[in-house]
């Protein structure tokens, strides 16, 4: 089974890439050091927009064969659990399935590990963290939304830190915790310095003229932002 890289690491969200070149950008920022993509599957219910589906993570799959990617997959569909086999089939590493979208999230997270996947949990910025607190030995990864789920480019919510350190405090995970939306060199030193470890980007890498010079700006910003941590200790 895939495992994550153990952060913390920049995972760039191709919501935000030029879908006519979809291949050729994944590529770059490739190229530049990303080793997790993060793929926003949106189903026009449980949020607005309509996005991607299995056939684009097949696509991606093939296009990043033998280079050492995590596709990580972020399903902000309702029902998750109807949907885990197809996107695993189609060459998804981590599914992360919201609690807010289905009553029955231990099956669905269940159903994510039989895949072969590795199993996440999203709460929006709406739900407490506690909320993860009966499936807590069933995550792989918790993932806390820092922007209400549905779209890119939204501004980084300022108390999420906060919601970041009482994750990290019930989850307990050696790969850490998850953040995605509004990341940019400004915030992402306070979510590392919070705990988080995976850290999604879409409009400060692919929104950039050259997302490989982007995603490697941001990787440095999430790396000082460990530095410091380090120093204040
Ligand atoms: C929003 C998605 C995010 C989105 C983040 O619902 O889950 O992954 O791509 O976009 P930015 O980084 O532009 O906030
Ligand atoms: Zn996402």
């Amino acid at each position: 089974m895939t495992s994550l890289p153990r952060g913390p690491v920049v995972a760039p969200s191709i919501l935000a890439a030029d879908a006519a070149r979809l291949a050729e950008q994944v590529r770059e920022v490739v190229t530049a050091g990303a080793r997790v993509i993060h793929v926003d599957v949106m189903d026009g219910h449980f949020v607005p927009p309509i996005t991607f589906g299995a056939q684009t993570v097949s696509a991606l799959r093939e296009q990043v064969d033998g280079l050492d990617v995590v596709l990580d997959v972020h399903l902000m569909v309702e029902r998750p659990e109807r949907h885990v086999a197809s996107f695993a089939t189609a060459g998804a590493d981590v599914i992360t399935v919201h609690v807010e979208a289905t009553p029955h999230l231990h099956y669905a997270l269940d159903a994510i590990h039989a895949a072969g996947c590795l199993a996440g949990a999203a709460i929006c910025p709406g739900t407490s963290p506690e909320a993860l607190s009966e499936v807590v030995g069933q995550l792989d990864l918790a993932l806390c939304m820092t922007v209400d789920p549905g779209w890119g480019g939204q501004p980084f919510i300022a108390t999420s830190p906060e919601r970041i350190r009482r994750l990290v405090a019930l989850v307990r995970l050696a790969t850490g915790i998850e953040v995605d939306g509004g990341i940019d060199a400004g915030t992402a030193p306070a979510c590392v310095a919070a705990g988080a470890r995976l850290l999604v980007a879409g409009s400060a890498v692919f929104g950039a003229a050259d997302p490989g010079a982007a995603y490697q700006r941001l990787a440095l910003a999430v790396t000082q932002g460990v530095a410091h941590e380090t120093e204040a200790a």
